[in-house]
């Protein structure tokens, strides 16, 4: 649930072994404000694109910033217009999905003691000669000149020469990386033995595309999908091509749609009719379940620990005309106690913080994080937020957990471990409910979706090809004590 600018570029997809990651040394000034107005053909402007591309790379590679808290914080980016705020997301997000690759295949061609700036200079330059339908000269010569700018003039022989090989060598540089280098070790192998190599090959492949843009519909996909000039997927979710400013979507102004990812949409179609119903949504923010269970009647109460992140719920909110009781608090806080009404609760969501995996092709910086966060202490949080909730839901309410995760450790784990304590009992999903996800459906009930999941389900529409995000989703009923 976003305001996004989307490129209108396109990123091919491509074929293969693993190196150290390096990281940039220097943050170098940006040519940030007062930026020229971008007309084709402007050198300056695409220029201009490429420095601020390069400080936001620096930012998440360097100051490990966050995809999106970086390209906030740039000034530069801020003041560039929507065609070169276009370029510059598909830059970042290219060199950061296309990460592991690009260092492999720069590795030989350097010696170690190449500075990290050129370094990603050389990254920027080969993401689009080896990733992009961008000219080959113009990502030449605007590296040369970057690398200029950033006070590394000496070396601009170094990156002509480089990238001109890039150029040269394409094919056989291409065909001696593996999609999988661009997933940290930790993750690759992880997902290797939960999921298996030909899977986790499937999910790399998948996740250095760019995604598509999914819209939840407050109502009536159908209708919608057509003034989108989306694909419907099911009731709920359009699958568009839309590539620019969302803002300058159709009815974007009436409120009517948000974007929501098509399996992040799930959780909320799986509680069925939720009109009249008291629901809470825990770890609410950004909002885009909130949304869904207010389009679809519910009585929300949505709460969140993150003041920030609960201003963009609200902002969120007002955009769609929607209300609903929102709190700012830490569930796992001894002093937060639910309301008296806590006995009125039918249906608790509980979207808890996790690693987040399920999500690197539209969060690409989770993969070049210097510290891999702890699945032991997430699934230690998981467990006590999702105890406390299945004291509060009412004793024939229901009580849902998600994450967008692919690790089992804080998806089947947290809920065998429920069920061995007899914490609760498992409603399993039926086929017909997860509908275009039905396949995701695992033996003991839950819905275990990974991001190839609709590729699966629906071969015969172009749009399922792009996948969708990964989620773990289980419905639970408490136990009476
Ligand atoms: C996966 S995100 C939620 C996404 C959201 N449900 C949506 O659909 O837009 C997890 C959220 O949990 C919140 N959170 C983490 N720990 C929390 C706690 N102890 N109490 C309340 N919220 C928490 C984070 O601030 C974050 O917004």
């Amino acid at each position: 649930m976003e305001n996004q600018n989307r490129p209108k570029l396109s990123l091919k997809a491509t074929p293969k072994k693993t190196a150290p990651k390096k990281r940039s040394k220097n943050r170098v000034k940006t040519a940030a404000s007062g930026q020229k107005k971008h007309t084709p053909g402007n050198p300056a402007a695409s220029a201009d694109s490429r420095l601020i591309a390069f400080n936001i790379l620096d930012a998440i590679l360097k100051r490990q910033q966050m995809l999106e808290a970086a390209f906030a914080s740039s000034d530069g980016f801020k003041a560039l217009d929507g065609r070169d705020k276009g370029l510059v997301r598909l830059i970042v997000a290219s060199c950061l999905r296309r990460h592991g690759q690009l260092s492999a295949l720069l590795k030989p061609m350097i010696s170690e003691q190449t500075a990290a700036p050129v370094q990603l200079v050389l990254k920027i330059g080969m993401t689009q000669l080896l990733f992009s339908d961008l000219s080959q000269h113009a990502a030449t010569d605007t590296a040369v000149e970057l690398v200029k700018k950033i006070g590394f003039e000496r070396q601009s022989g170094l990156v002509n020469a480089v990238l001109r090989r890039v150029i040269r060598e394409k094919d056989m540089l291409l065909a001696k990386t593996d999609i999988c280098d661009n997933l940290p070790l930790e993750i690759k192998q992880r997902w290797q033995q939960n999921w298996g190599a030909e899977k986790t090959a499937k999910i790399a492949a998948l996740m250095v595309q760019t995604p598509p843009l999914d819209i939840t519909a407050a109502s009536d996909s159908d209708t919608l999908a057509k003034k989108l000039d989306g694909t419907a997927l099911n009731k709920t979710t359009i699958r568009c091509r839309f590539d620019g400013d969302i803002r300058n979507m159709p009815e974007y102004e009436s409120g009517i749609w948000w974007v929501q990812d098509a399996a992040a949409a799930l959780p909320v179609q799986l509680m069925g009719n939720v009109s009249g119903k008291n629901i809470w949504d825990l770890c609410a923010a950004p909002g885009g379940k909130t949304a869904q269970l207010i389009a679809n009647g519910a009585n929300v109460t949505a709460i969140d620990k993150e003041a920030v992140r609960m201003d963009r719920l609200r902002s969120n909110l007002r955009r769609l005309n929607m209300t609903a009781n929102l709190k700012v608090a830490d569930i796992l806080d001894n002093s937060f106690e639910p309301t008296a009404k806590t006995g009125d609760i039918d249906i608790i969501l509980l979207d808890a913080p996790c690693s987040a995996t399920g999500t690197i092709r539209r969060r690409p910086d989770i993969l070049v994080r210097d510290e891999r966060p702890d699945l032991a202490s997430l699934q230690d949080i998981q467990l006590q937020m999702l105890k406390k909730t299945l004291s509060w839901v009412k004793p024939d309410g229901q009580v849902f957990y998600a994450t967008c995760s692919l690790e089992p450790e804080e998806g089947e784990e947290v809920i065998r471990i429920i069920l061995h304590y007899n914490l609760a009992k498992l409603i399993p999903f039926t086929p017909d409910e997860l509908g275009i996800f039905a396949s995701s459906l695992a033996p003991e009930g839950w819905a275990r979706i990974l991001p190839d999941c609709l590729t699966d389900a629906c071969l015969d529409s172009p749009e399922a090809a792009l996948g969708n995000d990964g989620f773990f989703i289980a419905r639970l009923a408490p136990i009476a004590a």
